[in-house]
């Protein structure tokens, strides 16, 4: 598993030993062919909303082509180029019956995006992204869970907050301003997500103080904005989104104890002007952006301490 520094063995560890390629790739893989252009290429990325693709001749696997390739072939203005000329050839495959802890150790040791997935004929049966990883792990837990009657989760729950994929999963929450009712409950929904990732304790407690402060934040100060969490093997990255009002002077913003709260706000123990320092302390990195009038953007970064493992 990586550079797991001999933590325990967490739950998706052992999983990543007993589930399959075949059990967690993607079937329905989009192709391309040597000769389409990087121009056409750019529309089959944009359509399928993908970061790239196997490249097929008369069926046989002949290369992949990526984001990263088009973009290359962008900057020089190489849009008429094919892909055939662009690809790399050199193509790492995993087989759809190998174990999928050997596939994260694949994306540990090379950094592909993606390998494509062939059975032991050759021939390609799937491609397999992180994102698959994380998906296949996270149904698997929800079978577990259910096996050992721990309904911390409704069954469908978990897929529905999953907004976006690639090689991180990512989750989303609306905040809604004003409503104390519903305050909070994006970062405890937040942390029971990643409880059921099996991200370390120390590291959820982190994440939910962050986030409970950002999403207060949020509450009481803007008309509401977006939680969104992405969860990367090594890292919780978390941004609080919202379009005002905006704060004016971002250092004193970060002054401890400096609040605009109003009385009331005051009377439900809030505003004591620690909220923004609190983030920063249990957060590796933190960058705040406000515009007044535009909205305010806060992101922050909290390691894992999981090296390239799960
Ligand atoms: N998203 C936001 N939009 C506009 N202003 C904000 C936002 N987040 C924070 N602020 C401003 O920054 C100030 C400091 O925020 P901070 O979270 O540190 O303390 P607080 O919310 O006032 O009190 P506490 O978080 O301790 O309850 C707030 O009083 C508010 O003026
Ligand atoms: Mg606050």
């Amino acid at each position: 598993m990586g550079e797991n520094k001999g933590k325990e063995v967490t739950k998706l560890q052992e999983l990543t030993y007993e589930l399959k390629v075949s059990d967690a790739m993607t079937k329905n893989v989009v192709t391309t062919a040597p000769y389409v252009t990087m121009a056409e290429l750019r529309e089959i990325l944009r359509t399928h909303r993908i970061s790239g693709t196997p490249v097929l001749e008369n069926g046989k696997l002949v290369g992949v082509v990526s984001l990263e390739d088009l973009i290359n072939a962008l900057a020089d203005g190489e849009l008429d180029v094919t892909v055939g000329e662009k690809m790399v050839r050199d193509v790492n495959t995993l087989y759809a019956d190998e174990h999928l802890v050997h596939a994260v150790g694949q994306f540990a040791r090379f950094n592909f995006g993606r390998f494509p997935v062939i059975d032991r004929k050759g021939q390609l049966v799937g491609i397999l992204t992180q994102g698959d990883i994380m998906r296949a792990l996270l149904r698997e837990l929800e079978v577990d869970y259910h096996t050992e009657e721990i309904r911390r989760y409704r069954a469908s729950h978990i897929f529905q907050d999953i907004i976006a994929d690639e090689t991180a999963l990512v989750f989303g929450y609306h905040v809604i301003g004003k409503d104390f009712n519903a305050a909070g409950k994006a970062s405890s929904s937040l942390k029971i997500t990643l409880n059921r990732l099996g991200i370390p304790p120390p590291v959820i407690r982190r994440v939910a103080v962050a986030a409970y402060e950002a999403e207060m934040n949020l509450v009481i100060y803007t008309a509401g904005g977006e939680i969104v969490a992405e969860v990367q093997p090594d890292r919780v990255r978390i941004e609080a989104i919202d379009s005002g009002p905006g704060i004016p002077d971002i250092e004193q913003a970060m002054q401890p104890g400096y609040s605009t709260a109003p009385e009331w706000v005051r009377e439900m123990g809030f505003g004591a002007g620690m909220g923004l320092i609190n983030i920063k302390s249990c957060s590796d990195v933190m960058r705040l952006d406000s515009t007044v009038d535009v909205g305010t953007h806060l992101e922050i970064v909290i390691y894992t301490g999981e090296g390239a493992s799960l």
